[in-house]
């Protein structure tokens, strides 16, 4: 049997969009390898059972209800873990929708289609990025890993005006928190994954056509697992990347190499 590296051990972290998708296949793996796990998103039952299979396991998180768009509750629920744990090392900033039913090209795109996905994802990171890194400066530095997107670098995501402007929002202000951030022992960096197999994609499941047109470019044959993207979280967030600064790590199965 593989044996599990306790790279988090001693770690307290926090991870948005917990519930589901790759967010809780980060936390249940950081848990896993040792971390306290602070789990935030919406829904207080979907995050129960994600805590339930941690503790289940001998882990140890906190269930942090909160919406990522409005400040006051990213901060309550984030100051919450740091109060309770005396401070905080790692912050895994991941919660995203792509609603691609209101999502559209530009000309045909409703201002609040575009506010919706820019508040929660860019201002969403943005909240969780800000008061994290204010427990990261005010302990031991740390690590923080953003979620971005393909979309938000190539212009793969047809129709997806609001969602690839989000997700560019995010690659850049990664890169400027990790100028901003090095010389105080904080490291941040960002995952790109690919197409992964979340309920985030399940449109493209119900629409064979689209389903093709956006698999066929992935070399490795096959969707991506949460899994295999939170290993790429795990490993940015580790001291294993500590020469890792302001890296945007594709994890695609190929699809940027063509
Ligand atoms: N699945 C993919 O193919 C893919 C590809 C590239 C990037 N991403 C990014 O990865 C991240 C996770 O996506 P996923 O596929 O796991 O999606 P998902 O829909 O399976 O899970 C998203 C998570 O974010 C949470 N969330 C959404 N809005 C929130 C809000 N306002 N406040 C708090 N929590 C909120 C949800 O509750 C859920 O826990 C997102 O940022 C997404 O944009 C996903």
């Amino acid at each position: 049997m593989r044996e599990i590296p306790d790279r988090f051990a001693g770690k307290r972290a926090i991870v948005t969009g917990a519930s589901r998708g790759i967010g809780r296949a980060v936390a249940e793996r950081m848990a896993a390898e040792g971390a306290r796990v602070g789990l935030i998103a919406r829904g207080r039952s979907d995050l129960e059972d994600v805590a339930s299979v941690i503790r289940g396991r001998g882990g140890e998180c906190l269930v942090l209800p909160a919406d990522c768009a409005i400040e006051t509750e990213v901060e309550a629920a984030i100051d919450t873990a740091a109060a309770t744990w005396g401070g905080l090392d790692v912050v895994v900033s991941n919660a995203g929708i792509e609603p691609a039913d209101l999502d559209a090209r530009a000309h045909e795109l409703a201002a609040s289609a575009w506010e919706l996905v820019i508040a929660t994802n860019l201002s969403g990171q943005f909240f969780a990025s800000k008061h994290g890194l204010r427990h990261l400066v005010a302990g031991d530095g740390g690590s923080l890993v953003c979620i971005g997107s393909h979309c938000g670098s190539l212009g793969i995501c047809i129709n997806e005006t609001a969602y690839s402007a989000s997700k560019g929002g995010v690659l850049g202000m990664m890169r400027v928190m990790a100028a901003d951030y090095a010389r105080s022992g904080i490291r941040v960096n960002m995952v790109i994954p690919g197409v992964i197999d979340t309920p985030m994609n399940g449109y493209l499941k119900a629409d064979p056509e689209l389903f093709r047109h956006v698999t066929e470019p992935i070399l490795a044959g096959r969707l991506g697992t949460p899994d295999e993207v939170a290993a790429g979280v795990l490993w940015l967030a580790s001291d294993d990347a500590s020469y890792c600064i302001g890296t945007a790590l594709v994890i695609d199965g190929g699809v940027a190499a063509v």
